[in-house]
């Protein structure tokens, strides 16, 4: 057994989440949890709400509340909506509360203590109205390429052109409206160029077995030289810089942030919080490709200038962009399917959003969802293949044998449907059960719902070949053979769908008529030496009532979904 701590990326706590957070970070990092604590290791699964952060204090502006008041609403919805949706954190916190700013600080500290940083002075926009420095979002102007008028200090979003600050043409401050002026400040920087000889070129170097998209970007990076960050920031919202004569100055939050994955295995496991960091603990970062930078970069830097044991990322599966009906997801532009919205709108449709968002999650490129495609993955796949195996089999088992398992005699031919007398293991398990098994352990997690729908596929083809709703009538030996062949499929399928749709797993498991702890289950999900195990019903075990697992979704409700889309969107 080993210790895993697997991290999602904190979510900003100033929106709630969208699919595309789903499909890109959160769906991936669940299902590995699951199946690692299906497997028997020991896991933490972490994640909180990223309360930090230049565009949270903007729009506590815009709305005239506190940056206390905008992450206090947004922490709820959001850490309320994985609740619902299944999302199995072992801690949902935030990095606006004490143990978070005390360990970070800690953190500052004993790096600088160790000399990693470097101190730096810069001049920087100081809005003299305001009394108070401006981070690069505070800053706007007009952008020096497509001369759009409302450039950031940080970015154009018109032409997509990334710019500093005095690059901007007549530059002005979000603040007050002032053209800032320019001032000396002090800063401490990490000399990335430095660390990079030291330190990344050898360790990502070795990262080649990393997802192509990960460590292609690292490679680029690595290949144009890094150059030192601050890591400290002239802000009020944030942690405070823990030194003196650092007043008015907090911790750039991309410094803090990912200690949050620390502070919060503090809150969970005050006594042993140590040992998920430190040692020969796993650790796994999901995320989004935005976000690669700060997890394979400065954040294991910041982890190795720290030694004492701490561990470095063993993986970071970041995936792609994930767009919506053509265009790219976007807060601003409310172009986005908000999961708070879809839990409402769409009751006890959890695992179908799971399921389709799995099913075109961007592993290695870009992908799209519509509502459409939606509707098709649903209908066509959840009821017509899964549910309606599911359904034939439950249905047929209770008309016949009153759901209890029959005595099947000696094996017929052709009516098994797998090698009964094969010495080796089950077929079934090397065909399905461990190729599943495989496709999750390299992070393929769209592959592995595919492949575990195969054997859906596999059960409704078995049952109309044999027809057992015609067989009954003539041979009822056989008929005996195939219905309690394809429960047995189904069982396991129930049991491989757990990670994917924990929710509709337990329903189908209901159904089956059995209960299997977390313990029992271990055997089928393990691999390599330890062949998985197939797992079987006895003869005179009992099922549970058959009941609909998914519901046929009608084309109004998508209609109404792509009229809502549109007409929210802001132009
Ligand atoms: N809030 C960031 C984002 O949404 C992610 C922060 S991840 C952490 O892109 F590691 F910094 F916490
Ligand atoms: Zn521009």
């Amino acid at each position: 057994m080993s210790k895993i701590t697997i991290t999602a990326a904190l979510p900003y706590a100033n929106g709630p989440i969208h699919i595309g957070h789903l499909a890109g970070v959160y769906i991936p990092a669940d299902i590995h949890a699951r199946v690692q604590r299906l497997r028997g290791e020991e896991v933490l699964f972490i994640c909180g709400s990223d309360e930090h952060g230049v565009p949270i204090t903007l729009r506590a502006r815009k709305e005239g509340v506190t940056s206390q008041d905008v992450v206090n609403r947004y922490h709820k919805i959001i850490g309320d909506s994985f609740k619902e949706l299944g999302i199995s954190f072992d801690i949902y916190s935030r990095t606006s509360n004490a143990t978070h700013k005390e360990l970070s600080q800690v953190f500052f500290k004993n790096l600088y203590e160790k000399g990693a940083f470097k101190e730096i002075r810069s001049e920087q926009y100081f809005d003299e109205q305001a009394g108070q420095f401006l981070a690069d979002r505070y800053i706007v102007g007009t952008c020096p390429s497509c001369k759009n008028e409302g450039a950031y200090g940080d970015q154009c979003e018109k032409c997509g052109s990334t710019l500093s600050p005095t690059e901007l043409l007549n530059p002005k401050s979000a603040l007050s409206g002032t053209v800032p002026v320019m001032k000396e400040t002090v800063n401490w920087y990490l000399p990335l160029d430095e660390i990079q000889e030291t330190f990344l070129n050898e360790w990502l170097g070795g990262k080649s077995h990393w997802k192509s998209n990960v460590f292609g970007q690292c490679k680029s990076w690595l290949n144009e030289g890094l150059r030192p960050r601050a890591m400290t920031r002239d802000l009020e919202w944030g942690v405070p810089v823990p030194l003196e004569g650092a007043d008015g100055k907090v911790l750039y939050v991309w410094f803090e942030a990912p200690i949050g994955y620390i502070s919060a295995t503090k809150e969970l496991r005050p006594n042993d919080w140590e040992q998920w960091w430190t040692g020969d603990s796993h650790l796994v970062h999901f995320i989004g490709k935005d976000n690669i930078v700060f997890h394979c970069i400065i954040f294991p830097a910041m982890l190795y200038l720290r030694g004492d044991g701490y561990v470095l990322p063993e993986q970071v599966p970041a995936n792609e962009f994930l767009n919506l009906e053509g265009q790219k997801i976007s807060t601003s532009r409310n172009w986005a399917v908000w999961l708070n919205e879809y839990l409402e709108e769409m009751p006890n449709r959890k695992d179908e959003l799971r399921y389709v968002l799995t099913s075109i999650a961007p592993e290695t490129k870009d992908s799209e969802f519509t509502w459409k495609d939606y509707q098709t993955r649903v209908n066509s796949e959840l009821v017509g293949i899964l549910g309606n195996f599911a359904n034939r089999v439950l249905v047929l088992m209770q008309k016949y044998y009153e759901g209890v398992m029959p005595a099947v005699g000696a094996v017929r031919e052709p009516y098994a449907l797998f090698d009964h007398g094969s010495a080796g293991d089950h077929p079934m398990v090397v065909e399905y059960l461990r190729p599943v098994v495989d496709l999750l352990n390299n992070y393929q997690f769209r592959d592995a719902q595919f492949k575990m729908m195969e054997l859906a596929r596999l059960g409704n083809k078995y049952l109309a070949e044999h027809e057992p709703w015609k067989l009954v009538k003539t041979d009822a030996e056989a008929t005996a053979m195939v219905l309690s062949e394809a429960v047995q499929v189904l069982y396991n399928l129930a049991l491989l769908m757990e990670p994917f749709m924990p929710d509709a797993s337990s329903r189908l498991l209901s159904q089956l008529g059995v209960e299997v702890s977390t313990d029992d289950k271990q055997p089928f999900w393990l691999s390599g030496p330890q062949p998985g195990k197939w797992f079987e019903l006895a003869e005179g075990h009992t099922l549970g009532a058959a009941g609909l697992l998914f519901q046929k979704i009608e084309d109004d409700v998508i209609e109404a979904q792509i009229a809502k889309l549109q007409a929210t969107a802001a132009r």
